[in-house]
């Protein structure tokens, strides 16, 4: 199947295969707001040929074959509707993708370093996040990935928190991404995050009249966002397609993920636990007792429906 009808972005071929700098950005700054704060920078993927359509096309479909590689629907969403609800859609994938500009589609390829030349890519991302922020990321992520996103004109990306903190990079078309402060606990509670690494990925409520908290960055072929872990936001695209790229690094879930899972069982229990980052010693012991006893967790969880039940009897 050709897709050169759907859309076809200016490649230079005069690229190289791997950039000299793939994140353009002072060193100082990048260092200072990772994983706190939300901040823009430039990138060096646009127009790189690894992310044309047809190449995302087959690595579109050389990945439908895997397991958990492919996420996609398609319809109108709301901000605040969950990932599981999904609108309905009678028409397959690869429609989707060459009909991209009309099926109000949000196709997700996970993996996407499994392509080689993508691979070397956020190696050298992966590098240069290293060297800015002097965080080992290759020893301390328990997992790192890229991500592809490519959606229709108009598609809004609901109001959702992530366990990994992001480097989001417009290669095409234009989106808005609204991102909250992720300390913000009128924002976000603490029952929520509670909820979100342990029981629902769509924990996250969002909460339409506190919108005017979220700063709003457009981003644009050459710009990026960096997302930190647990800030909460959203994503409108502009008049056009968008493919964004990714890169991800998973490298608290232990700590932070643990010490959050520790504190839902316990207001399960009825307890008020003591959010992380207030009691180093409270945090370790959470962190390191959540990885020991599983049946202690699962003797937790049964008591915390228990008390659901009687909550609501
Ligand atoms: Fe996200």
């Amino acid at each position: 199947m050709s897709t050169t009808t759907v859309v076809s972005p200016s490649i230079a071929n005069e690229i190289p295969h791997v950039p000299e700098q793939l994140y353009l950005v002072e060193r100082a700054k990048f260092a200072e707001n990772f994983n706190r704060r939300p901040f823009m920078l430039d990138h060096s993927l646009s127009g790189h040929p690894a992310f044309t359509m047809d190449r995302l096309h087959s690595l579109l479909e050389r990945s439908l074959s895997i397991p958990k590689k492919v996420y996609w629907n398609a319809g109108k969403k709301r901000i605040d509707q969950r990932w599981d609800d999904r609108p309905g859609r009678d028409f397959s994938i690869d429609e989707a993708f060459r009909r991209i500009r009309e099926t109000d589609a949000w196709i997700v390829i996970f993996g996407a370093d499994r392509d080689p030349e993508i691979h070397d890519l956020l190696e050298k991302g992966l590098a240069e996040v290293q060297e800015m922020t002097g965080i080992p990321l290759s020893k301390e992520a328990k997992s790192r990935e890229c991500i592809i996103f490519i959606t229709s004109p108009h598609r809004v990306t609901e109001y959702h928190i992530d366990r990994e903190c992001s480097m989001l990079m417009q290669v095409y078309g234009k989106k808005t991404i609204h991102v909250f402060d992720k300390t913000d606990r009128e924002v976000l509670s603490e029952e929520e995050i509670e909820r979100f690494w342990t029981a629902d990925t769509n924990a996250a409520i969002y909460k339409p009249h506190l919108q005017s908290r979220a700063s709003s960055f457009l981003l644009e072929p050459g710009k990026a966002i960096h997302i930190p872990i647990n800030a909460p936001h959203w994503l409108e695209n502009g008049d056009d397609i968008s493919v964004s790229v990714n890169q991800n690094f998973v490298f608290l879930d232990q700590k932070l993920g643990n010490v959050y899972r520790a504190n839902y069982y316990a207001r399960k229990m009825g307890f008020t636990p003591l959010p992380p980052g207030r009691s180093q010693t409270r945090d370790l012991i959470k962190a390191h007792g959540m990885r020991i006893p599983n049946f202690l967790v699962r003797r937790a969880k049964a008591i915390g429906k228990t008390l659901q039940r009687k909550e609501a009897q």
